[in-house]
Protein backbone atom coordinates (compact mmCIF):
# COMPACT_ATOMS: atom_id res chain seq x y z
CA UNK A 1 0.00 0.00 0.00
CA UNK A 2 1.76 3.01 -1.00
CA UNK A 3 0.57 5.65 1.74
CA UNK A 4 0.99 8.94 0.52
CA UNK A 5 0.09 9.55 -2.86
CA UNK A 6 2.04 12.54 -3.74
CA UNK A 7 1.69 13.60 -7.52
CA UNK A 8 5.37 13.54 -8.95
CA UNK A 9 5.09 17.83 -9.83
CA UNK A 10 2.70 20.02 -8.26
CA UNK A 11 0.45 20.94 -11.25
CA UNK A 12 -0.85 24.35 -11.58
CA UNK A 13 -4.57 24.25 -10.67
CA UNK A 14 -5.28 25.96 -13.86
CA UNK A 15 -4.04 23.27 -15.91
CA UNK A 16 -6.16 20.45 -14.19
CA UNK A 17 -8.95 22.29 -14.22
CA UNK A 18 -8.24 23.41 -17.77
CA UNK A 19 -8.49 19.35 -18.47
CA UNK A 20 -11.50 19.13 -16.19
CA UNK A 21 -13.29 21.60 -18.33
CA UNK A 22 -12.18 19.37 -21.37
CA UNK A 23 -14.99 17.34 -20.26
CA UNK A 24 -17.63 19.62 -19.63
CA UNK A 25 -17.21 20.61 -23.18
CA UNK A 26 -19.59 18.16 -25.16
CA UNK A 27 -21.91 19.68 -22.50
CA UNK A 28 -22.17 22.94 -23.52
CA UNK A 29 -25.75 23.35 -24.88
CA UNK A 30 -26.86 22.15 -21.29
CA UNK A 31 -24.15 24.92 -20.19
CA UNK A 32 -25.52 27.96 -22.12
CA UNK A 33 -29.56 27.21 -20.94
CA UNK A 34 -27.69 27.27 -17.58
CA UNK A 35 -25.90 30.42 -18.18
CA UNK A 36 -29.11 31.85 -19.31
CA UNK A 37 -31.93 30.98 -16.88
CA UNK A 38 -29.16 32.03 -14.22
CA UNK A 39 -28.70 35.44 -15.67
CA UNK A 40 -32.40 36.01 -15.84
CA UNK A 41 -32.28 34.74 -11.46
CA UNK A 42 -29.35 37.58 -11.89
CA UNK A 43 -31.43 40.02 -13.74
CA UNK A 44 -34.29 39.49 -10.86
CA UNK A 45 -31.91 40.32 -8.19
CA UNK A 46 -31.26 44.24 -10.12
CA UNK A 47 -34.64 44.38 -10.61
CA UNK A 48 -35.98 43.95 -7.37
CA UNK A 49 -33.70 46.66 -5.80
CA UNK A 50 -35.07 48.52 -8.97
CA UNK A 51 -38.74 48.06 -7.93
CA UNK A 52 -37.57 49.01 -4.36
CA UNK A 53 -36.81 52.49 -5.97
CA UNK A 54 -39.94 52.37 -7.76
CA UNK A 55 -41.93 52.09 -4.68
CA UNK A 56 -39.93 54.71 -3.08
CA UNK A 57 -40.49 57.48 -5.00
CA UNK A 58 -44.29 56.24 -5.59
CA UNK A 59 -44.78 56.79 -1.99
CA UNK A 60 -43.17 60.08 -1.65
CA UNK A 61 -44.90 61.25 -4.86
CA UNK A 62 -47.90 59.95 -3.71
CA UNK A 63 -48.44 58.31 -6.56
CA UNK A 64 -50.38 55.59 -5.37
CA UNK A 65 -52.20 54.32 -8.73
CA UNK A 66 -48.55 52.59 -9.42
CA UNK A 67 -49.92 49.96 -6.56
CA UNK A 68 -51.28 47.23 -9.35
CA UNK A 69 -48.37 47.70 -11.51
CA UNK A 70 -45.93 47.37 -8.61
CA UNK A 71 -47.88 44.79 -6.91
CA UNK A 72 -47.26 43.13 -10.50
CA UNK A 73 -44.06 43.24 -10.31
CA UNK A 74 -43.41 41.39 -7.40
CA UNK A 75 -44.98 38.32 -8.97
CA UNK A 76 -43.03 38.89 -12.23
CA UNK A 77 -39.75 39.18 -10.64
CA UNK A 78 -40.23 36.28 -8.03
CA UNK A 79 -41.43 34.13 -11.30
CA UNK A 80 -38.19 34.98 -12.92
CA UNK A 81 -36.10 34.05 -9.74
CA UNK A 82 -37.74 30.72 -9.70
CA UNK A 83 -37.69 29.48 -13.77
CA UNK A 84 -34.18 30.93 -13.48
CA UNK A 85 -33.11 28.59 -10.11
CA UNK A 86 -34.83 25.71 -11.49
CA UNK A 87 -33.67 25.44 -14.95
CA UNK A 88 -30.14 26.64 -14.19
CA UNK A 89 -29.19 24.41 -11.63
CA UNK A 90 -31.61 21.23 -13.43
CA UNK A 91 -29.22 22.19 -16.33
CA UNK A 92 -25.28 22.68 -14.58
CA UNK A 93 -26.61 19.36 -12.04
CA UNK A 94 -27.09 17.84 -15.88
CA UNK A 95 -23.73 19.00 -16.88
CA UNK A 96 -21.79 17.51 -13.54
CA UNK A 97 -23.13 14.13 -13.48
CA UNK A 98 -22.57 13.75 -16.83
CA UNK A 99 -19.24 14.49 -16.36
CA UNK A 100 -18.74 12.53 -13.16
CA UNK A 101 -19.96 9.61 -15.80
CA UNK A 102 -17.85 10.09 -18.09
CA UNK A 103 -14.76 10.03 -15.66
CA UNK A 104 -15.79 7.26 -13.93
CA UNK A 105 -16.30 4.71 -16.49
CA UNK A 106 -12.91 6.44 -18.13
CA UNK A 107 -11.31 5.62 -14.93
CA UNK A 108 -12.61 1.91 -14.49
CA UNK A 109 -11.95 1.29 -18.50
CA UNK A 110 -8.60 2.54 -17.12
CA UNK A 111 -8.07 0.41 -14.72
CA UNK A 112 -9.01 -2.81 -17.07
CA UNK A 113 -6.28 -1.82 -19.48
CA UNK A 114 -3.30 -1.42 -16.56
CA UNK A 115 -0.26 -3.81 -16.54
CA UNK A 116 -0.75 -6.47 -13.82
CA UNK A 117 2.41 -4.43 -12.01
CA UNK A 118 -0.12 -1.54 -10.90
CA UNK A 119 -2.72 -4.13 -9.56
CA UNK A 120 -0.09 -5.38 -7.69
CA UNK A 121 1.34 -2.08 -5.64
CA UNK A 122 -1.46 -0.57 -5.31
CA UNK A 123 -4.30 -1.80 -2.41
CA UNK A 124 -7.56 -2.57 -3.91
CA UNK A 125 -9.64 -0.13 -1.17
CA UNK A 126 -7.76 2.84 -2.55
CA UNK A 127 -8.48 2.16 -6.32
CA UNK A 128 -12.41 1.83 -5.64
CA UNK A 129 -12.13 4.97 -2.91
CA UNK A 130 -10.72 6.56 -6.34
CA UNK A 131 -13.78 5.21 -8.37
CA UNK A 132 -16.35 6.03 -5.60
CA UNK A 133 -15.59 8.75 -3.85
CA UNK A 134 -13.04 10.94 -5.32
CA UNK A 135 -14.93 11.47 -8.51
CA UNK A 136 -17.63 12.29 -6.77
CA UNK A 137 -15.70 15.51 -5.33
CA UNK A 138 -14.98 16.41 -8.67
CA UNK A 139 -18.81 17.45 -9.09
CA UNK A 140 -18.35 20.40 -7.01
CA UNK A 141 -15.22 21.78 -9.05
CA UNK A 142 -18.03 21.72 -12.38
CA UNK A 143 -21.16 22.15 -10.76
CA UNK A 144 -21.49 24.07 -7.91
CA UNK A 145 -18.45 26.21 -8.83
CA UNK A 146 -19.76 26.47 -12.21
CA UNK A 147 -23.17 27.44 -10.90
CA UNK A 148 -22.06 29.91 -8.14
CA UNK A 149 -19.72 31.54 -10.88
CA UNK A 150 -22.64 31.59 -13.36
CA UNK A 151 -25.35 32.63 -10.64
CA UNK A 152 -23.78 34.79 -8.26
CA UNK A 153 -21.14 36.01 -10.90
CA UNK A 154 -23.86 37.24 -12.91
CA UNK A 155 -25.49 38.79 -9.75
CA UNK A 156 -23.37 40.94 -8.70
CA UNK A 157 -22.60 42.02 -12.25
CA UNK A 158 -26.04 43.05 -12.21
CA UNK A 159 -26.26 44.92 -9.18
CA UNK A 160 -23.03 46.35 -9.67
CA UNK A 161 -24.15 47.86 -12.79
CA UNK A 162 -26.96 48.89 -10.80
CA UNK A 163 -24.81 50.28 -8.54
CA UNK A 164 -22.38 52.45 -11.37
CA UNK A 165 -25.37 53.53 -13.20
CA UNK A 166 -26.56 54.79 -9.69
CA UNK A 167 -23.45 56.66 -8.11
CA UNK A 168 -20.12 55.46 -9.83
CA UNK A 169 -18.02 57.39 -7.39
CA UNK A 170 -19.36 55.51 -4.18
CA UNK A 171 -19.33 52.36 -6.09
CA UNK A 172 -15.40 52.46 -6.02
CA UNK A 173 -14.84 52.33 -2.25
CA UNK A 174 -15.87 48.57 -2.92
CA UNK A 175 -13.59 47.84 -5.47
CA UNK A 176 -10.90 49.28 -2.64
CA UNK A 177 -11.48 46.04 -0.83
CA UNK A 178 -11.11 43.36 -3.57
CA UNK A 179 -6.98 43.10 -2.84
CA UNK A 180 -7.71 42.33 0.83
CA UNK A 181 -10.47 39.52 -0.31
CA UNK A 182 -8.12 38.28 -2.27
CA UNK A 183 -5.30 37.35 -0.05
CA UNK A 184 -7.80 35.81 2.12
CA UNK A 185 -9.36 33.49 -0.36
CA UNK A 186 -5.26 32.43 -1.31
CA UNK A 187 -4.82 31.58 1.50
CA UNK A 188 -7.88 29.62 2.10
CA UNK A 189 -7.74 27.68 -0.95
CA UNK A 190 -4.11 26.49 -0.75
CA UNK A 191 -4.43 24.64 2.78
CA UNK A 192 -7.75 23.43 0.95
CA UNK A 193 -6.13 21.49 -1.76
CA UNK A 194 -3.37 19.97 0.84
CA UNK A 195 -6.70 19.53 3.05
CA UNK A 196 -8.10 17.73 0.48
CA UNK A 197 -5.80 15.54 -0.80
CA UNK A 198 -5.31 13.82 2.53
CA UNK A 199 -9.22 13.67 2.63
CA UNK A 200 -8.93 11.21 -0.19
CA UNK A 201 -6.33 8.91 1.62
CA UNK A 202 -8.25 8.65 4.25
CA UNK A 203 -11.33 7.31 2.25
CA UNK A 204 -9.17 5.28 0.42
CA UNK A 205 -7.45 3.73 4.31
CA UNK A 206 -11.28 3.40 5.30
CA UNK A 207 -11.89 1.48 2.21
CA UNK A 208 -8.96 -0.92 2.37
CA UNK A 209 -9.25 -1.89 5.87
CA UNK A 210 -13.28 -2.12 5.83
CA UNK A 211 -12.25 -4.11 2.54
CA UNK A 212 -9.64 -6.18 4.07
CA UNK A 213 -11.92 -7.12 6.99
CA UNK A 214 -14.38 -8.06 4.95
CA UNK A 215 -12.63 -10.69 2.42
CA UNK A 216 -10.89 -12.27 5.86
CA UNK A 217 -13.52 -12.42 8.26
CA UNK A 218 -12.48 -15.60 9.27
CA UNK A 219 -8.71 -14.85 9.61
CA UNK A 220 -9.48 -12.03 11.13
CA UNK A 221 -12.14 -13.55 13.94
CA UNK A 222 -9.63 -16.86 14.61
CA UNK A 223 -6.46 -14.79 14.97
CA UNK A 224 -7.66 -12.39 17.18
CA UNK A 225 -7.44 -9.89 14.46
CA UNK A 226 -11.01 -7.86 16.00
CA UNK A 227 -8.74 -5.60 18.37
CA UNK A 228 -6.10 -5.06 15.46
CA UNK A 229 -8.68 -4.23 12.50
CA UNK A 230 -10.85 -2.22 14.86
CA UNK A 231 -8.45 -0.14 15.87
CA UNK A 232 -7.03 0.30 12.22
CA UNK A 233 -10.47 1.01 10.79
CA UNK A 234 -11.51 3.43 14.07
CA UNK A 235 -7.99 5.37 13.35
CA UNK A 236 -8.39 5.71 9.35
CA UNK A 237 -11.99 7.36 9.70
CA UNK A 238 -10.99 9.10 12.81
CA UNK A 239 -8.63 10.81 10.46
CA UNK A 240 -11.11 11.36 8.17
CA UNK A 241 -13.14 13.29 10.50
CA UNK A 242 -10.54 15.49 11.55
CA UNK A 243 -9.24 15.96 8.37
CA UNK A 244 -12.85 17.07 7.28
CA UNK A 245 -13.28 19.39 10.36
CA UNK A 246 -9.93 20.81 9.62
CA UNK A 247 -11.87 21.57 5.86
CA UNK A 248 -15.01 22.98 7.37
CA UNK A 249 -12.53 25.28 9.81
CA UNK A 250 -10.74 26.60 6.60
CA UNK A 251 -13.72 27.31 4.81
CA UNK A 252 -15.96 28.33 7.55
CA UNK A 253 -13.31 30.92 8.81
CA UNK A 254 -12.65 31.79 4.86
CA UNK A 255 -16.81 33.23 4.84
CA UNK A 256 -16.95 35.55 8.01
CA UNK A 257 -12.85 37.05 7.12
CA UNK A 258 -14.69 37.86 3.98
CA UNK A 259 -17.97 39.07 5.00
CA UNK A 260 -16.03 41.58 8.15
CA UNK A 261 -14.25 43.12 4.64
CA UNK A 262 -17.08 43.68 2.80
CA UNK A 263 -18.98 45.00 5.49
CA UNK A 264 -15.93 47.37 6.05
CA UNK A 265 -16.45 48.52 2.61
CA UNK A 266 -19.97 48.83 3.30
CA UNK A 267 -19.31 50.95 6.69
CA UNK A 268 -17.30 53.46 4.34
CA UNK A 269 -19.78 53.39 2.17
CA UNK A 270 -22.73 54.60 4.25
CA UNK A 271 -20.21 56.93 6.03
CA UNK A 272 -19.85 58.76 2.55
CA UNK A 273 -22.92 57.82 1.49
CA UNK A 274 -24.40 59.91 4.29
CA UNK A 275 -22.51 63.06 3.67
CA UNK A 276 -24.82 66.18 2.99
CA UNK A 277 -23.15 66.65 -0.93
CA UNK A 278 -24.17 62.85 -1.57
CA UNK A 279 -27.13 62.87 -0.28
CA UNK A 280 -28.35 65.83 -1.88
CA UNK A 281 -27.94 64.52 -5.66
CA UNK A 282 -29.62 61.29 -4.77
CA UNK A 283 -33.67 60.80 -4.58
CA UNK A 284 -34.66 58.79 -1.37
CA UNK A 285 -35.64 56.53 -3.56
CA UNK A 286 -32.71 56.06 -5.15
CA UNK A 287 -30.33 56.39 -2.00
CA UNK A 288 -32.23 53.40 -0.50
CA UNK A 289 -32.28 51.50 -3.42
CA UNK A 290 -28.06 52.00 -3.31
CA UNK A 291 -28.23 50.49 -0.09
CA UNK A 292 -30.52 47.72 -0.50
CA UNK A 293 -28.13 46.62 -3.57
CA UNK A 294 -25.08 47.14 -1.86
CA UNK A 295 -26.47 44.60 1.17
CA UNK A 296 -27.80 42.73 -1.56
CA UNK A 297 -24.49 41.84 -2.91
CA UNK A 298 -22.36 40.52 0.00
CA UNK A 299 -24.39 37.34 -0.33
CA UNK A 300 -22.94 36.51 -3.93
CA UNK A 301 -19.73 38.32 -3.44
CA UNK A 302 -19.37 35.73 -0.08
CA UNK A 303 -20.36 32.65 -2.05
CA UNK A 304 -17.68 33.75 -4.51
CA UNK A 305 -15.05 34.26 -2.24
CA UNK A 306 -15.77 30.55 -1.31
CA UNK A 307 -15.55 28.85 -4.67
CA UNK A 308 -12.11 28.70 -4.84
CA UNK A 309 -12.26 26.12 -1.74
CA UNK A 310 -14.89 24.14 -3.36
CA UNK A 311 -12.52 23.65 -6.90
CA UNK A 312 -9.81 22.98 -5.02
CA UNK A 313 -11.64 19.96 -3.98
CA UNK A 314 -12.11 18.85 -7.15
CA UNK A 315 -8.86 19.80 -8.57
CA UNK A 316 -7.40 17.43 -5.81
CA UNK A 317 -9.48 14.60 -6.67
CA UNK A 318 -9.47 15.40 -10.52
CA UNK A 319 -5.49 15.27 -10.04
CA UNK A 320 -5.92 11.55 -8.10
CA UNK A 321 -8.21 10.36 -11.16
CA UNK A 322 -5.84 12.15 -13.83
CA UNK A 323 -3.09 10.29 -11.97
CA UNK A 324 -4.32 6.57 -13.18
CA UNK A 325 -6.21 7.94 -16.28
CA UNK A 326 -2.21 9.00 -17.48
CA UNK A 327 -1.14 5.63 -16.27
CA UNK A 328 0.60 3.60 -19.24
CA UNK A 329 -1.74 0.92 -20.45
CA UNK A 330 -0.47 -2.45 -21.05
CA UNK A 331 1.97 -2.62 -24.00
CA UNK A 332 0.54 -3.61 -26.63
CA UNK A 333 2.79 -2.99 -29.71
CA UNK A 334 2.02 -6.47 -31.50
CA UNK A 335 0.48 -6.40 -35.11
CA UNK A 336 0.37 -10.25 -35.58
CA UNK A 337 -2.88 -12.37 -35.29
CA UNK A 338 -4.10 -15.69 -35.86
CA UNK A 339 -7.02 -17.80 -35.92
CA UNK A 340 -6.10 -20.57 -33.97
CA UNK A 341 -2.10 -20.89 -32.80
CA UNK A 342 -0.91 -24.93 -33.33
CA UNK A 343 0.72 -24.06 -29.33
CA UNK A 344 4.17 -24.52 -30.04
CA UNK A 345 5.94 -22.92 -27.85
CA UNK A 346 9.52 -22.13 -26.85
CA UNK A 347 11.87 -20.62 -24.02
CA UNK A 348 15.05 -19.54 -24.94
CA UNK A 349 17.26 -18.14 -22.52
CA UNK A 350 14.73 -16.18 -20.77
CA UNK A 351 15.26 -14.59 -17.30
CA UNK A 352 12.75 -12.21 -15.60
CA UNK A 353 12.59 -9.78 -12.73
CA UNK A 354 9.75 -8.10 -11.48
CA UNK A 355 10.99 -5.20 -10.57
CA UNK A 356 14.41 -3.37 -12.14
CA UNK A 357 15.99 -3.42 -8.17
CA UNK A 358 14.84 -6.83 -7.54
CA UNK A 359 16.51 -10.43 -7.91
CA UNK A 360 16.51 -12.48 -11.01
CA UNK A 361 13.21 -14.75 -10.51
CA UNK A 362 14.01 -16.63 -13.81
CA UNK A 363 17.79 -17.36 -14.84
CA UNK A 364 18.56 -18.52 -18.40
CA UNK A 365 15.44 -21.06 -19.31
CA UNK A 366 15.92 -23.12 -22.00
CA UNK A 367 12.39 -24.87 -22.54
CA UNK A 368 10.45 -26.38 -25.78
CA UNK A 369 7.40 -27.77 -25.86
CA UNK A 370 6.08 -29.44 -29.46
CA UNK A 371 2.42 -28.68 -30.32
CA UNK A 372 -0.38 -30.88 -28.44
CA UNK A 373 2.32 -32.10 -25.82
CA UNK A 374 1.59 -31.59 -21.98
CA UNK A 375 4.40 -30.10 -19.29
CA UNK A 376 5.02 -30.46 -16.33
CA UNK A 377 6.51 -27.59 -14.21
CA UNK A 378 7.25 -29.14 -10.66
CA UNK A 379 9.52 -28.26 -7.75
CA UNK A 380 9.76 -25.97 -4.53
CA UNK A 381 7.07 -23.58 -3.30
CA UNK A 382 9.09 -20.07 -4.97
CA UNK A 383 10.83 -21.65 -7.13
CA UNK A 384 9.37 -19.44 -10.49
CA UNK A 385 6.58 -22.05 -11.54
CA UNK A 386 3.73 -19.66 -11.62
CA UNK A 387 5.87 -16.80 -12.79
CA UNK A 388 6.90 -18.60 -15.90
CA UNK A 389 3.66 -19.77 -16.80
CA UNK A 390 2.53 -15.74 -16.07
CA UNK A 391 5.00 -14.80 -18.79
CA UNK A 392 2.97 -16.84 -21.54
CA UNK A 393 -0.56 -14.39 -21.28
CA UNK A 394 2.12 -11.85 -20.96
CA UNK A 395 0.45 -10.73 -17.53
CA UNK A 396 4.50 -9.67 -16.72
CA UNK A 397 6.18 -8.39 -19.32
CA UNK A 398 10.35 -7.54 -19.71
CA UNK A 399 11.40 -10.55 -19.54
CA UNK A 400 15.12 -11.03 -21.53
CA UNK A 401 15.95 -13.71 -23.63
CA UNK A 402 13.02 -15.29 -26.47
CA UNK A 403 9.28 -16.52 -25.68
CA UNK A 404 8.20 -17.82 -28.81
CA UNK A 405 4.49 -19.55 -30.19
CA UNK A 406 4.85 -20.93 -33.49
CA UNK A 407 7.61 -19.55 -34.02
CA UNK A 408 6.88 -16.16 -33.37
CA UNK A 409 7.87 -14.03 -30.41
CA UNK A 410 4.95 -13.27 -27.95
CA UNK A 411 5.56 -9.70 -28.14
CA UNK A 412 4.40 -9.56 -31.42
CA UNK A 413 1.39 -10.93 -31.26
CA UNK A 414 -1.39 -8.46 -30.21
CA UNK A 415 -2.85 -8.59 -26.68
CA UNK A 416 -5.81 -9.73 -27.39
CA UNK A 417 -5.29 -12.46 -29.65
CA UNK A 418 -2.43 -13.83 -28.23
CA UNK A 419 -5.25 -14.45 -24.97
CA UNK A 420 -7.76 -15.78 -27.43
CA UNK A 421 -5.21 -18.93 -27.39
CA UNK A 422 -4.80 -19.44 -23.64
CA UNK A 423 -7.20 -20.81 -21.16
CA UNK A 424 -6.00 -20.52 -17.71
CA UNK A 425 -7.21 -22.42 -14.29
CA UNK A 426 -5.33 -20.15 -11.28
CA UNK A 427 -3.57 -21.14 -8.29
CA UNK A 428 -6.44 -19.01 -6.77
CA UNK A 429 -9.54 -19.61 -7.59
CA UNK A 430 -11.70 -16.45 -8.58
CA UNK A 431 -15.76 -16.61 -9.22
CA UNK A 432 -17.73 -14.22 -10.10
CA UNK A 433 -20.69 -12.73 -8.50
CA UNK A 434 -23.57 -14.99 -10.80
CA UNK A 435 -24.67 -17.88 -11.22
CA UNK A 436 -22.28 -20.98 -11.62
CA UNK A 437 -23.57 -21.22 -15.32
CA UNK A 438 -22.57 -17.66 -15.37
CA UNK A 439 -18.90 -18.25 -14.07
CA UNK A 440 -18.43 -21.17 -16.48
CA UNK A 441 -19.46 -19.22 -19.49
CA UNK A 442 -17.98 -16.17 -18.18
CA UNK A 443 -16.31 -13.06 -21.15
CA UNK A 444 -16.28 -14.54 -24.36
CA UNK A 445 -17.95 -17.86 -23.76
CA UNK A 446 -21.30 -15.73 -22.67
CA UNK A 447 -23.24 -17.06 -25.76
CA UNK A 448 -22.42 -20.77 -25.60
CA UNK A 449 -25.23 -22.80 -25.70
CA UNK A 450 -26.60 -24.35 -22.28
CA UNK A 451 -25.38 -27.72 -24.07
CA UNK A 452 -21.80 -26.50 -24.06
CA UNK A 453 -21.69 -25.26 -20.74
CA UNK A 454 -23.31 -27.97 -19.72
CA UNK A 455 -20.90 -30.20 -21.17
CA UNK A 456 -17.82 -28.42 -19.85
CA UNK A 457 -19.75 -28.46 -16.31
CA UNK A 458 -19.87 -32.45 -16.99
CA UNK A 459 -16.46 -32.95 -17.90
CA UNK A 460 -15.15 -30.66 -14.65
CA UNK A 461 -17.17 -32.79 -13.34
CA UNK A 462 -18.97 -30.06 -11.52
CA UNK A 463 -22.50 -31.58 -12.46
CA UNK A 464 -21.48 -34.32 -9.41
CA UNK A 465 -22.21 -31.59 -6.95
CA UNK A 466 -25.12 -29.19 -8.99
CA UNK A 467 -27.18 -31.78 -9.78
CA UNK A 468 -27.92 -31.75 -6.11
CA UNK A 469 -28.05 -27.81 -5.70
CA UNK A 470 -32.06 -26.82 -6.41
CA UNK A 471 -31.31 -24.16 -8.78
CA UNK A 472 -28.65 -26.52 -10.94
CA UNK A 473 -26.35 -24.31 -12.76
CA UNK A 474 -28.45 -20.93 -12.23
CA UNK A 475 -27.53 -21.58 -8.88
CA UNK A 476 -26.24 -17.98 -7.54
CA UNK A 477 -22.26 -18.48 -6.00
CA UNK A 478 -22.40 -15.03 -4.51
CA UNK A 479 -18.74 -13.09 -4.71
CA UNK A 480 -15.93 -15.18 -3.73
CA UNK A 481 -18.14 -18.21 -4.46
CA UNK A 482 -18.64 -18.62 -0.38
CA UNK A 483 -20.89 -21.02 -1.14
CA UNK A 484 -19.08 -23.86 -2.31
CA UNK A 485 -16.57 -25.59 -1.26
CA UNK A 486 -12.50 -25.22 -2.24
CA UNK A 487 -12.67 -28.03 -4.63
CA UNK A 488 -15.92 -26.97 -6.17
CA UNK A 489 -14.25 -23.89 -6.93
CA UNK A 490 -11.73 -25.03 -9.10
CA UNK A 491 -13.93 -27.60 -10.74
CA UNK A 492 -15.75 -24.37 -12.10
CA UNK A 493 -12.41 -23.12 -12.54
CA UNK A 494 -11.71 -25.80 -14.92
CA UNK A 495 -15.25 -25.87 -16.45
CA UNK A 496 -14.27 -22.24 -17.79
CA UNK A 497 -10.80 -23.76 -19.11
CA UNK A 498 -12.30 -26.33 -20.64
CA UNK A 499 -15.25 -23.91 -22.44
CA UNK A 500 -12.65 -21.80 -23.74
CA UNK A 501 -11.29 -24.70 -25.88
CA UNK A 502 -7.99 -23.36 -26.45
CA UNK A 503 -5.03 -24.29 -27.91
CA UNK A 504 -2.51 -23.68 -24.73
CA UNK A 505 -4.15 -24.48 -21.66
CA UNK A 506 -2.40 -23.71 -18.01
CA UNK A 507 -3.40 -25.76 -15.06
CA UNK A 508 -1.33 -23.92 -12.28
CA UNK A 509 -2.42 -26.15 -9.12
CA UNK A 510 -5.84 -26.63 -10.71
CA UNK A 511 -6.81 -29.79 -8.69
CA UNK A 512 -4.93 -29.08 -5.39
CA UNK A 513 -8.43 -28.51 -3.65
CA UNK A 514 -9.67 -31.89 -4.62
CA UNK A 515 -9.64 -35.22 -2.97
CA UNK A 516 -7.88 -37.91 -4.12
CA UNK A 517 -10.73 -39.36 -5.92
CA UNK A 518 -12.47 -36.61 -7.23
CA UNK A 519 -9.05 -35.61 -8.84
CA UNK A 520 -8.59 -39.34 -10.34
CA UNK A 521 -11.80 -38.42 -11.97
CA UNK A 522 -10.97 -34.83 -13.03
CA UNK A 523 -7.42 -36.36 -14.41
CA UNK A 524 -8.91 -38.20 -16.58
CA UNK A 525 -11.04 -35.91 -17.87
CA UNK A 526 -8.57 -33.52 -18.43
CA UNK A 527 -6.43 -35.94 -19.99
CA UNK A 528 -9.05 -35.76 -22.93
CA UNK A 529 -9.24 -31.89 -22.87
CA UNK A 530 -5.37 -31.93 -23.41
CA UNK A 531 -5.17 -33.88 -26.01
CA UNK A 532 -4.45 -32.00 -28.75
CA UNK A 533 -3.49 -28.89 -27.05
CA UNK A 534 -0.33 -27.75 -25.56
CA UNK A 535 -0.62 -27.76 -21.94
CA UNK A 536 1.27 -26.53 -18.73
CA UNK A 537 0.82 -27.97 -15.57
CA UNK A 538 1.64 -27.14 -12.34
CA UNK A 539 1.45 -29.47 -9.66
CA UNK A 540 2.73 -30.40 -5.95
CA UNK A 541 1.62 -33.79 -6.40
CA UNK A 542 3.01 -35.61 -8.43
CA UNK A 543 1.10 -38.75 -8.78
CA UNK A 544 -1.31 -36.01 -11.76
CA UNK A 545 1.99 -35.31 -13.62
CA UNK A 546 3.32 -39.01 -14.39
CA UNK A 547 1.82 -38.89 -17.20
CA UNK A 548 3.30 -35.64 -18.98
CA UNK A 549 5.31 -35.60 -21.91
CA UNK A 550 8.30 -33.48 -20.48
CA UNK A 551 8.34 -33.05 -16.46
CA UNK A 552 10.95 -29.96 -15.48
CA UNK A 553 11.81 -29.23 -12.40
CA UNK A 554 12.99 -25.95 -11.49
CA UNK A 555 14.34 -24.62 -8.64
CA UNK A 556 15.39 -21.27 -7.72
CA UNK A 557 14.41 -20.03 -11.33
CA UNK A 558 16.36 -22.68 -13.20
CA UNK A 559 15.48 -25.73 -14.84
CA UNK A 560 17.66 -28.22 -12.95
CA UNK A 561 15.59 -31.58 -14.98
CA UNK A 562 13.44 -32.02 -17.45
CA UNK A 563 12.94 -35.60 -19.08
CA UNK A 564 10.13 -38.29 -18.80
CA UNK A 565 8.79 -39.70 -15.82
CA UNK A 566 10.46 -42.79 -16.03
CA UNK A 567 13.65 -41.69 -17.79
CA UNK A 568 14.10 -39.07 -14.49
CA UNK A 569 13.23 -41.29 -12.07
CA UNK A 570 16.13 -43.86 -13.18
CA UNK A 571 18.42 -40.45 -13.09
CA UNK A 572 17.85 -40.37 -9.49
CA UNK A 573 18.21 -36.66 -9.46
CA UNK A 574 16.00 -33.85 -7.61
CA UNK A 575 12.91 -35.51 -9.16
CA UNK A 576 13.90 -38.44 -7.81
CA UNK A 577 13.99 -37.42 -4.44
CA UNK A 578 10.53 -35.36 -4.32
CA UNK A 579 8.96 -38.39 -5.71
CA UNK A 580 10.83 -40.34 -3.47
CA UNK A 581 9.83 -38.29 -0.42
CA UNK A 582 5.88 -38.22 -1.80
CA UNK A 583 5.99 -41.66 -2.22
CA UNK A 584 7.69 -42.28 1.79
CA UNK A 585 4.30 -39.45 2.65
CA UNK A 586 2.17 -41.64 1.34
N1 LIG B 1 4.16 -10.06 -7.97
C1 LIG B 1 5.37 -10.36 -7.54
N2 LIG B 1 6.26 -9.36 -7.31
C2 LIG B 1 7.49 -9.64 -6.89
N3 LIG B 1 7.96 -10.87 -6.66
C3 LIG B 1 7.13 -11.91 -6.86
C4 LIG B 1 5.79 -11.71 -7.31
N4 LIG B 1 5.21 -12.91 -7.44
C5 LIG B 1 6.14 -13.82 -7.08
N5 LIG B 1 7.29 -13.23 -6.73
C6 LIG B 1 8.53 -13.90 -6.33
O1 LIG B 1 8.93 -14.73 -7.38
C7 LIG B 1 9.40 -15.98 -6.90
C8 LIG B 1 8.71 -17.11 -7.62
O2 LIG B 1 7.33 -17.07 -7.31
P1 LIG B 1 6.29 -18.03 -8.02
O3 LIG B 1 4.93 -17.61 -7.60
O4 LIG B 1 6.57 -18.06 -9.46
O5 LIG B 1 6.66 -19.43 -7.38
P2 LIG B 1 5.97 -20.85 -7.58
O6 LIG B 1 7.02 -21.75 -8.07
O7 LIG B 1 4.74 -20.71 -8.36
O8 LIG B 1 5.63 -21.24 -6.08
P3 LIG B 1 4.37 -22.07 -5.52
O9 LIG B 1 4.68 -23.49 -5.78
O10 LIG B 1 4.40 -21.77 -4.07
O11 LIG B 1 3.16 -21.57 -6.20
C9 LIG B 1 9.15 -15.97 -5.41
O12 LIG B 1 10.41 -15.82 -4.79
C10 LIG B 1 8.30 -14.78 -5.13
O13 LIG B 1 8.74 -14.13 -3.99
MG1 LIG C 1 2.73 -20.83 -7.90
Amino acid sequence: MNKQQQPAAEHSSWVVYKRLLVYVKPYWFAFVISFLAFALYGASQALSAKWLEHVIDAIEQGALEKRTLLALAVLGIFLMRGVGTFVGSYAISHVGREVVHSLRTELFDRMLTLPSDYYQHSSSGEMLAKLTYNVDQVTGAVTNAVKTVLREGLTVIGLFGYLFYLNWKLTLIFIAAAPFIAVVVTVASKRMRKLSRRLQQSVGDITSAASETIKGYQIVRIFGGTEFERSRFHAASDRNRRQFMKMVVTQSLNTPAVQFLIAMALAGLLYIAMHPSVMGVMSTGAFVAYLTAAGLITKPLRALSNLSTVIQKGIAASESVFSVIDEAPEQDNGHYSVQRASGELSFDKVGFRYRDDSEMVLHDLDLHVPRGKTVALVGRSGGGKSTLASLLPRFNAGWSGRIELDGIPLEEYRLDNLRQQIALVNQHVVLFNGSIADNIAYGVMADCSDEQVRAAAEAAHVMEFVDRLPEGLQTEVGEGGLLLSGGQRQRIAIARAILKDAPILILDEATSALDTESERHIQEALEQVMDGRTTLVIAHRLSTIEKADLIVVLEQGRIVEQGGHQELLEQGGAYAALYRMQFADA
